[in-house]
C-alpha cells in the first residue's frame, strides 16, 4: 500500500497539472457531430421549462452533475467546498474525488466532509476500483460512505491512468467479481465510472450483470489522464507513449450510444469533455439522464462560489434555451425528442 504522503502529492500536482497544462484528448465528444432542428413554432413558455430530475432516491433541480475531482488536501478541501455551496445552490449532484487518501490517513476525512455545505443535494462518495485488488473491500466502501454521509458510492476505472503513473496500480484482474461484491453488499447503489476513455457495450453489460446501479461514461473527448499523469513523470518513454495514446478512447457520444445499446433503463451519465449546456442537451437526447462536468468548473471552483455558480447558470440557461429552440418544455421531451439528428 502506498504512504499517504505520495497520495497528498498526487492529488495537489493533479489540480495544478489540470490548471496549467496542456492536457485535452486530441479525440473529440463526438458531440459536435450532432445538431439540433430548430423548431420555429415551440409552443412552451420559456419560464416554465423544467430542468427537475430523479436522483437515484432524491429530486434534483437539474440533470447536472460535478464529476469527482478532489479531497485530501486543504487546498482540495476548500474546492469540495465550493463545489459544495454551489451544488446546493443550484441543486446540482455532488460526487467527491476518490477517498482513498481518507482511508490511508483518517486526518483527511475532513477534506471530503461537505454535507454540512450541500446538506439536500445526492453526494457521491468515490474509490478506484483497483484499490479492490490491493486490500480494500466493502469495508472501506462503507467507511468512506458514511464518512462524508454519501448517498451513493461511485467506483472508478482507471486503467490507462494508472499504467502511465509512475506508482500506478495495475492489477486488474478479475475485479469484476469484487465489483459484483461490493454491490451485494453495500447499503447504497454502487456506479462505476471511467475517467476519459469511455465505456463500449461489452464492459457496460458486464458490469450491469455485476449489479452496478449506474455508469457515468467518462468519455474521450475531454481531459486525458495519459497526459496528466506524463506530466509527473519525468521518464521519456512515457513521454513518447503518451504522444502514441493522444488519440485514445471512446468519445463520449459514443460511449453513451453504446451503454444505451444494452440498458434503456439504467441510471446513465454522459460526461467527459462536456463544457456548455448545448452539449450537455445533446447527450441527454442520445440517451443521458444526467450529465457531468470536470475540468471546466475546477478553475471557477479555484476561485469563488459566485464563479462556480456563474458558470452553472450559464449551463442551465443554454440547456433550457436548446429545449426552448426544440419546444421541449421537460427533461422527457428532450430525452425524447426527434429534433436531434447528425449533421453529414
Ligand atoms: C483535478 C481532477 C481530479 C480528478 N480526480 C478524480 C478522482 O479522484 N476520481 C475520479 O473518479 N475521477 C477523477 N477525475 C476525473 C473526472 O471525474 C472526469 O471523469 C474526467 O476528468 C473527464 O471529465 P472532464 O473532461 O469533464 O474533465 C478528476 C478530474 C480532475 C480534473
Amino acid at each position: 500500500m502506498q504512504d499517504h504522503s505520495q497520495t497528498e502529492r498526487r492529488k495537489t500536482e493533479h489540480i495544478k497539472i489540470c490548471m496549467e497544462e496542456q492536457v485535452t484528448s486530441s479525440v473529440t465528444t463526438g458531440l459536435e457531430s450532432y445538431r439540433f432542428l430548430h423548431a420555429a413554432l415551440p409552443e412552451i413558455n420559456f419560464s416554465q421549462i423544467s430542468l427537475q430530475t430523479g436522483f437515484i432516491n432524491k429530486m434534483v433541480r437539474t440533470p447536472f452533475l460535478i464529476s469527482s475531482m478532489t479531497g485530501g488536501t486543504t487546498y482540495a478541501k476548500e474546492i469540495n467546498e465550493k463545489l459544495a455551496e454551489a451544488a446546493e445552490i443550484r441543486g446540482w449532484v455532488m460526487a467527491l474525488g476518490s477517498m482513498r487518501a481518507a482511508i490511508e490517513k483518517e486526518e483527511l476525512v475532513t477534506t471530503f466532509q461537505i454535507r454540512k455545505k450541500a446538506p439536500t443535494v445526492p453526494v457521491i462518495a468515490n474509490l478506484g476500483a483497483v484499490q479492490l485488488n490491493n486490500g480494500y473491500g466493502i469495508d472501506e466502501c462503507k467507511r468512506i460512505v458514511d464518512m462524508v454521509e454519501a448517498d451513493a458510492l461511485v467506483l472508478h476505472l482507471n486503467s490507462m491512468q494508472e499504467v502511465f503513473q509512475a506508482e500506478g496500480d495495475t492489477n486488474f484482474h478479475q475485479l469484476i467479481t469484487k465489483i459484483a461484491q461490493v454491490c451485494k453488499a453495500s447499503d447504497v447503489p454502487v456506479g462505476v465510472k471511467e475517467v476519459g476513455f469511455g465505456f463500449d457495450s461489452a464492459s457496460a453489460s458486464k458490469l450491469i450483470e455485476a449489479g452496478v446501479s449506474f455508469i457515468d461514461v467518462a468519455g474521450a473527448g475531454g481531459t486525458s489522464w495519459i497526459e496528466v499523469e506524463k506530466h509527473r513523470n519525468k521518464n521519456k518513454r512515457i513521454w513518447d507513449a503518451a504522444e502514441a495514446f493522444l488519440d485514445w478512447g471512446i468519445p463520449t457520444a459514443t460511449s453513451i450510444l453504446e451503454v444505451r445499446k444494452v440498458s434503456t433503463d439504467l441510471l446513465l451519465i454522459g460526461s467527459g469533455g462536456i463544457r456548455t449546456g448545448v452539449e450537455a442537451a445533446k447527450a441527454i437526447a442520445l440517451g443521458a439522464d444526467f450529465v457531468g462536468f470536470g475540468r471546466s468548473l475546477l478553475q471557477a471552483a479555484t476561485s469563488s462560489v459566485e464563479e462556480v455558480l456563474q458558470e452553472m447558470e450559464r449551463i442551465e440557461f443554454e440547456c433550457k434555451s436548446v429545449m426552448f429552440g426544440i419546444g421541449a418544455s421537460d427533461l422527457q421531451a428532450l430525452k425524447t425528442t426527434e429534433r436531434l439528428f447528425k449533421k453529414e
